[in-house]
């Protein structure tokens, strides 16, 4: 689960590696209350599903509920995130403990970021290239020029 606005690498490498680990990989386009997002969650699917087309087992959701809720519902296993660096480490552990405190059996598991994609964020893929910067080595090629122009415009 995540906002994925947008995708990065780094979240696909994530993805990627949850998908060799599982039989089945959910990603989940999901509502962070902090976060007011900038595309739109019917444009944050249809970039992960364009970004994840070569992984067979893996598809795309959305909920605007709690993810524990959408666990129940669907039968999902176990809840799989990306760590970057200690600071990320705070925020996650405390929304694990609080799904597993609100579900019993919702287990998180951690996998570690990329060397590659530990400074890589949605929040600075859409500061840099609204500021004109070079994003390509930051989110997934068959995306880019989607998110260039609906970000600047061009
Ligand atoms: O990519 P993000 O913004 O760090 O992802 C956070 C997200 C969307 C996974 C989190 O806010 C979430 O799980 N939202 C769904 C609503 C929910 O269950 N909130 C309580 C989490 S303890």
């Amino acid at each position: 689960p995540g906002s994925f606005d947008p995708i990065t690498n780094g979240h696909l490498d994530i993805i990627r590696r949850a998908a060799a680990l599982f039989d089945e990989v959910i990603v989940l386009v999901a509502e962070n209350k902090d976060k007011h997002g900038f595309f739109t969650p019917q444009e944050r699917m249809e970039m992960i599903r364009l970004a994840t087309a070569e992984l067979p087992n893996v598809r795309v959701d959305y909920t605007d509920g709690l993810l524990i809720d959408y666990l129940r519902k669907t039968g999902a296993e176990a809840v799989v995130k990306g760590l970057r660096a200690m600071s990320d480490f705070e925020y996650e552990f405390q929304m694990a403990l609080t799904n597993r405190r609100l579900l019993a059996k919702c287990e998180t598991i951690f996998l570690p970021a990329a060397d590659e994609s530990m400074y890589v964020s949605s929040s600075i893929v859409r500061q840099v290239c609204g500021m004109g910067g070079d994003i390509s080595s930051f989110v997934p090629a068959v995306i880019h020029d989607e998110i260039v122009r609906k970000i600047t415009g061009k």
